[in-house]
Formats: structure tokens, C-alpha cells, sequence
């Protein structure tokens, strides 16, 4: 008879690999975020502002990043609710994450504040982003430098200065990138080369900073999502109400997604909970890309 690798009898915690696993603990604190802070930028509204929001509820402290002077009323009328309730801490700095001398002095001045409070600097959510809907054929070249300037440069960059502050506080994190299942697939009906080029490029740094940084306990995901509803999108629909159809026969679940279907998600990628997830895609996009 062969010999069982592992044998019956071995009980889980004796496994080597389940003493280093952050996520030998109970359930309940696999998905907490308490004694951490998270960066996220473009929380200035729309999707950034909700998973801000998020982070709060899951216990953890904020460092909100856009180029916006102020964050959107309403939202962060609800963030400074959450706060109370949760006793937790959320701050709003104006930053142009392409910025790299801005990007710089806003971190280094937040991780301070955040091991201050006890809370270091843990993890990171890079949501800001920018959308153009223009034909390939017309293409202006500054339009598609400043797309690639955002989403791909801007990501990489407040990335790089995240795993710093890890490296040099000898912490381990979380880096998710907001990327798109337009990474993946052109969206039939829009025509956004740039856009789409943009989000494949950030899901193919995070998996080549995945393989950099796994070695000093930080861990890179990307998080896609489908259609949401968001100034983004309201803007692309308003240039061409016509593809609301089209997006709408193909979403599965018979609506687009709301902010808030990626609460869950970003909490799971910031949380012990992946604690052994790295290098990957999470789409979430109501079996859009299932139909397509
Ligand atoms: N809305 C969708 O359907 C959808 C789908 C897939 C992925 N996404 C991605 O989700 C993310 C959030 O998008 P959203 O829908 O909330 O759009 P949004 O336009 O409401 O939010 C984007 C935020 O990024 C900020 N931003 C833009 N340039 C910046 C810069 N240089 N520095 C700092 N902040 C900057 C904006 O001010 C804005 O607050 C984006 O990365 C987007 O590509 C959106």
C-alpha cells in the first residue's frame, strides 16, 4: 500500500504551512481590516468613495487619494457617519497620483499619522481611473498618452511608493489594483482602445509585481469589474444612450453593477482571508464576460 503524503491522522495545524498562514484564525477575523489602514485612490466619489466606505465597516482606517479638490458631499457625509460607528479614522488629501513628488509627500506624511494612531499602513486599493470613448482611427496621441499617464503610470506609481512604506515598516499587505474585464475583452458597442489597452496593462503589472513582492509578504490582485453605474459610465451614456441595450442583454443578472457589489471583494483581497492569493484576477461582472 502507498504511503499517504500527508498522513489521516495529521490534524491541519500540524502542517507546516498552516502555523505561517495568516488565515489560521477564526472566520470572523479573516475578513477584518482592525489595526490596519488602506490607501485608496479615486475616493473621491463613485466607486474609490464606496470601497472607502467599506474599509471603514471592515474596521480598518483610510487614507482617501484624488485629484478632486473635495470628495463627493453626500458620500462623505456617510463616510464621517461611518467613522463614529465603527471608531475608526478616514482622511481626504487632493493627489494627482501621476504626480510622482505629490504621490511622495502625501504617503510619507500619511504612514506617519497612520503608525501614530497604531494603525500602519497595510494595504492599498487603486481605484482612480480615467475613460475616453473615441474612435482608434481618430485617436488624438495625447488622449491615449494621458489615458496610459492615469491608469497604467499613476497605478504603477502609487504601487511603488505603497510597497515602500511595507518594505521599510517591515509590514506585509495587500495591493489591489481596480482594473476591468476590459482588460480582457473589447466591449462590443463602445469603442475605447486606449481605455482597454490600459486595463490589460495594469492586470499584467500586478501579476509582474506579484512575482517582485511576494517574497517580502505582499501580496498583488487585480479586481474587475463589469459595467457599474458611476459618473464613468453616466458620462459614456450619455455621448451614446443606444449602448444601455447592449450592455444590458448581455448582463446575466438582468442590471449593471452598483458600487457597492464590490464591497465584499475589495474587503476579501485587502483581508487574511486571501491570504494566498496572489498574482490574480478577480472579475466580477454579473456573467457579462460569461455572455459576451
Ligand atoms: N464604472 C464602470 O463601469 C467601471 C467598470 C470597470 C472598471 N472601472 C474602474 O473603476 C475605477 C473607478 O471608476 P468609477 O466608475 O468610480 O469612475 P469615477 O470617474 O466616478 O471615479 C474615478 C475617480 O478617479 C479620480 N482620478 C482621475 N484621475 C486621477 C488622478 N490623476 N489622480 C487622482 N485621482 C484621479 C477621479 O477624480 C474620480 O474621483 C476606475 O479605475 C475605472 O476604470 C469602472
Amino acid at each position: 500500500m502507498t504511503q499517504s503524503l500527508v498522513p489521516d491522522t495529521t490534524l491541519p495545524t500540524e502542517i507546516p504551512e498552516s502555523r505561517q498562514s495568516a488565515a489560521n484564525a477564526p472566520v470572523s477575523s479573516l475578513f477584518s481590516l482592525s489595526k490596519r489602514t488602506v490607501i485608496v485612490t479615486g475616493a473621491g466619489r463613485g466607486l474609490g468613495i464606496v470601497l472607502a466606505e467599506a474599509i471603514l465597516e471592515s474596521g480598518g482606517d483610510v487614507i482617501c487619494l484624488d485629484i478632486l479638490p473635495a470628495p463627493s458631499k453626500d458620500e462623505w457625509t456617510r463616510i464621517e457617519q461611518t467613522q463614529k460607528t465603527s471608531g475608526t479614522y478616514c482622511s481626504y488629501h487632493q493627489c494627482d497620483i501621476t504626480d510622482e513628488d505629490a504621490v511622495t509627500a502625501t504617503l510619507t506624511e500619511a504612514a506617519k499619522a497612520a503608525s501614530k494612531r497604531g494603525n500602519p499602513i497595510r494595504g492599498l486599493i487603486s481605484c482612480a481611473g480615467i475613460q475616453q470613448m473615441l474612435d482608434a482611427i481618430d485617436y488624438p496621441l495625447d488622449g491615449f498618452r494621458r489615458i496610459l499617464e492615469v491608469n497604467v503610470t499613476g497605478s504603477f506609481l502609487i504601487a511603488k511608493h505603497t510597497a515602500r512604506i511595507l518594505w521599510d515598516e517591515g509590514n506585509s499587505g495587500s495591493i489591489v489594483f481596480i482594473a476591468s474585464m476590459s482588460g480582457q475583452i473589447a466591449n462590443r458597442g463602445i469603442h475605447c482602445s486606449a481605455y482597454n489597452t490600459s486595463k490589460a496593462a495594469v492586470q499584467q503589472m500586478s501579476r509582474s509585481l506579484a512575482v517582485e513582492w511576494g517574497q517580502y509578504g505582499i501580496r498583488v490582485n487585480t479586481l474587475s469589474p463589469g459595467y457599474i453605474r458611476t459618473s464613468m459610465t453616466d458620462q459614456l451614456l450619455a455621448e451614446k444612450p443606444e449602448i444601455e441595450k447592449l450592455w444590458m442583454a448581455g448582463a446575466l443578472l438582468g442590471r449593471l453593477g452598483a458600487p457597492e457589489d464590490f464591497k465584499a471583494p475589495a474587503i476579501y483581497l485587502l483581508t487574511d482571508g486571501s491570504s494566498f492569493m496572489t498574482g490574480a484576477d478577480l472579475r466580477v461582472d454579473g456573467g457579462h464576460c460569461a455572455s459576451a
